[in-house]
């Protein structure tokens, strides 16, 4: 796996990163605030263990991990091992529970890098078992299809597995785990449903009595507005980045949200161009009139979303709009400053944030927000600080 961006990246807010001016301003005291949203919104005895995986959604898991656990983190939720281990190296030794891409070959790494796993397969728990260690057993839990439908035992599975799981003593099973499909929508009957499975599943007399009652369900959406979702500990994500569990049907701003990444950039080089000029890759614009054109340093490479391109996004340049024109290459976009003759050579930009956050632009986009944070390239220095005022 390559190193974690957050080891490459980690900087003051104070100084623009160095090489290519661009660079992606994650907020902490945001991130803090959101934690304590989602912390506070549950019982004092539910725990909640933040979701850092793909990287902290593309934040930086290392930074992440390392301003939630002084806010009071309970653990950290990843999806595979690669993922633990590169915050072991970091430093990190808070626990770590690994949710899904596990199999038999990577059950001695879950051991060596002292994490949790989901298990959804009898096959991964013994392997488990084997490279495990009666004095300290690995904590599993033991992940249950009630609805999702991607990975998970069934629910007519639960007490004979449990009891198999019970005959190694490396194992500890904690409790049952499952995932809410409809949670950004509270009111849908599927939340209903699976809550009530999951609950007579986890009051059985066998689940009480072979595993230690941890049980969990809940992610954003399940942790702001399904208290009986809750159980004994929350698996938050989305929400914790700046953006609803509930879009597009609610917005941050509506749920108390604060914005944690904004992306900034400069103008590189700005030109003036007769009408009727042709641009970039395909001319697939002509200027209507003499216009005033800006090149910014970012393009698809960087996850600057090539549908943003020939007027389909804007950037923001001295708090007004400049729509692109043409297409967004792979290192680059260029905009129009027709209507803004005042701007200094390297003008400060703002490609996403604000007037753009990652809500506004999954709209655009016709996506969610997840993956427009997911998709925001490595090469994108991330610049850690801890109130947007600090630039
Ligand atoms: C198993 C599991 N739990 C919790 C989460 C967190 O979900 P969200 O980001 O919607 O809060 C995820 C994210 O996909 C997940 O896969």
């Amino acid at each position: 796996m390559p190193v974690s961006k957050t080891l490459l990246h980690q900087k003051s807010i104070k100084g623009v990163p160095s090489g290519r001016p661009t660079w992606l301003k994650v907020d902490l005291s945001a991130l803090r605030h959101n934690y304590l949203q989602a912390r506070n919104a549950s019982a004092a005895t539910v725990e909640t263990w933040p979701v850092i995986k793909a990287d902290g959604y593309g934040v930086g898991a290392v930074a992440v991990a390392r301003t939630l656990i002084r806010a009071g983190a309970d653990g950290f939720c990843v999806a595979m091992v690669e993922e633990a281990e590169a915050l072991r190296i970091a430093g990190i030794d808070a626990p770590l529970v690994v949710m899904s891409s596990i199999t038999a070959a990577s059950a001695e790494r879950i051991v060596a890098a002292k994490a949790h796993a989901f298990i959804s397969d009898i096959g991964v728990a013994k392997a488990l078992a084997h490279h495990g260690l009666e004095s300290h057993p690995t904590p599993i839990y033991l992940k249950v299809n009630t609805g999702m439908g991607r990975l998970g035992v069934e629910p007519g599975e639960v007490d004979d597995l449990l009891k198999e799981l019970a005959r190694y003593p490396s194992l500890r099973v904690m409790g049952l785990v499952s995932h809410l499909a409809c949670a950004d929508q509270p009111e849908h009957p599927e939340n209903g449903r699976q809550i009530a499975l999951f609950q007579a599943l986890v009051g059985s007399s066998t689940v009480q009595q072979l595993t230690a009652g941890r049980h969990s369900l809940a992610n954003s959406g399940g942790t702001v507005k399904i208290p009986t979702a809750h159980h004994a500990w929350t698996r938050p994500g989305i929400m914790l980045y700046g953006a609803s569990p509930f879009f597009p049907h609610s917005s941050a701003h509506i749920d108390g949200l604060q914005e944690v990444i904004t992306w900034h950039s400069h103008i590189l080089k700005q030109r003036t161009v007769p009408a009727g000029t042709s641009l970039g890759y395909g001319h697939s614009q002509t200027t209507a009139c003499v216009s005033r054109l800006g090149v910014i340093p970012v393009g698809y490479a960087d996850g600057y979303r090539r549908r943003l391109g020939n007027g389909g996004g804007a950037v923001l340049i001295a708090g007004q709009k400049a729509p692109l024109l043409g297409r967004v290459c792979m290192d680059m976009i260029t905009v129009d400053l027709t209507h803004l003759p005042h701007i200094t050579p390297d003008e400060p930009v703002l490609l996403l944030g604000n007037a753009f956050n990652i809500e506004d632009w999954a709209g655009t986009l016709q996506t969610i927000p997840y993956e427009i944070l997911c998709q925001i390239g490595d090469r994108v220095p991330r610049v850690y600080g801890d109130s947007p005022s600090d630039s």
